[in-house]
């Protein structure tokens, strides 16, 4: 039997529970040691996942000298991501990188730089992409179902406030940079992989204009939708909860994407594709494949209709990347493919100030 990857987890919150069970769950990997900022947290999630004799650290350093760790999965808050992913690559390591990978495009460019140098492989957690109902649709549109894909909408719709574990280092400026970047760039990342033609190939975004708005901003009040509740006296969001984005793809097609944090309601994902041949409205479909149709054809299949880690594809996305680093491939979804769509984000932010188109990739 081939030799299992050891899995160093590093940030004991709330993703990190379903990174742990999907390596545990996969026959190739073993999780041999635990990392965070506090001790406790790595014991409490270490516990919680039945590990003993395992590695606990608090220090990053130390826990990348931990004995056979190959990869590594940061789960930290997302303004660390590029310092730990730079980090593990420099150890040799392969690195799963959480959404967002960094807070600018310089640490983008020195975490690839990073990457690159090490030989390493990434996956960045575009979960989505594993999603069943995005699995079938990427399939349908490679095997022509709507023909060519002219228009491409979705929305990241949630209400993020201080339910959220990660709320405090997410709703500011400094750490959190924009709704676009900590939760809207699932969005982006769904539009380009409708976009792009080919069964695992997403498509590149060439130009983007964006507006930002609603009503959030600075407010000491905030709707908490998993307990149905207004919550007053709150530490504000310091960015627009609300940004809508126009897109240019290189396949020709053109897209639009929304954030809305600002939502009164539970958490949605709607999605619409139109092709020559066909339309997508969610897991409703109208294509040249069913001739005769007389109605929308439902696809009763598992759709992104909540934002609970424990219902997202971890599983698909680690299994991938295992079977990456053992066929010495390079994921869909690694961190060079991410660029262009974190690009979209700095760039919305660039079109705020300019009040003017701009191009990617972003000099
Ligand atoms: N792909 C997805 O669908 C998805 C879903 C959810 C979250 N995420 C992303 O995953 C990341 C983590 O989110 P989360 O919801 O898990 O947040 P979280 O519950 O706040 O967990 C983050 C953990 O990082 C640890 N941490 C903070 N500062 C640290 C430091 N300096 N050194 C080491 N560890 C540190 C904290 O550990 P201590 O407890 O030790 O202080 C905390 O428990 C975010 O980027 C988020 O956007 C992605």
């Amino acid at each position: 039997m081939q030799k299992q990857l050891g899995v160093l987890i590093h940030g004991a919150g709330w993703v990190s529970g379903e990174h742990t069970k999907a390596f545990q769950h996969n026959s190739n990997t073993r999780v041999v040691a635990i990392s965070s900022r506090k001790m406790e947290s790595v014991k409490k999630r270490a516990a919680e996942a039945g590990l003993k004799d395992i590695g606990m650290y608090t220090d990053l350093d130390e826990a990348l000298r931990h004995p056979g760790v190959d990869i590594v999965s940061v789960c930290t808050p997302q303004h660390l991501h590029a310092d730990n992913t730079i980090r593990a690559a420099r150890a040799g390591k392969h690195v799963v990188i959480e959404k967002p990978v960094a807070n600018s495009v310089d640490e983008m460019r020195a975490m690839l730089e990073a990457v690159r140098k090490a030989g390493v492989k990434t996956i960045v957690s575009f979960v989505l992409r594993w999603n069943p109902l995005f699995d079938t649709l990427k399939a349908m549109i490679a095997d022509d179902a709507f023909g060519q894909v002219y228009y491409v909408e979705t929305d990241y719709q949630h209400d993020i406030a201080g339910w959220w574990s990660g709320f405090e280092d997410g709703r500011k400026k400094s750490t959190g940079v924009s709704a676009l970047n900590v939760g809207g760039c699932h969005a982006v990342d769904a539009a380009r992989w409708f976009a792009g033609r080919g069964r695992y190939q997403p498509a590149k975004i060439t130009e983007v204009f964006a507006y930002c708005g609603g009503y959030r901003k600075g407010l000491i009040r905030e709707f908490h939708y998993p307990t149905d509740t207004w919550v007053e006296n709150v530490p504000p969001m310091e960015y627009d909860g609300l940004e809508v984005v126009l897109l240019k793809f290189d396949t020709g097609a053109i897209g639009k994407v929304s954030v809305n944090f600002d939502c009164v309601m539970p958490y949605t994902f709607p999605i619409q594709i139109f092709g020559d041949k066909g339309s997508v409205k969610d897991n409703r479909v109208w294509s040249h494949k069913f001739p005769g149709q007389k109605g929308w054809v439902e696809i009763p299949t598992i759709l992104p209709v909540t934002a609970d880690v424990s219902h997202h594809p971890f599983q698909g996305q680690m299994d991938h990347f295992v079977d990456c680093i053992l066929n010495n491939r390079e994921s869909h979804c690694n961190l060079e493919d991410s660029i262009n769509t974190h690009e979209v984000v700095f760039a919305a932010q660039q079109c705020y100030e300019t009040k003017r188109p701009i191009q990617l990739p972003l000099r």
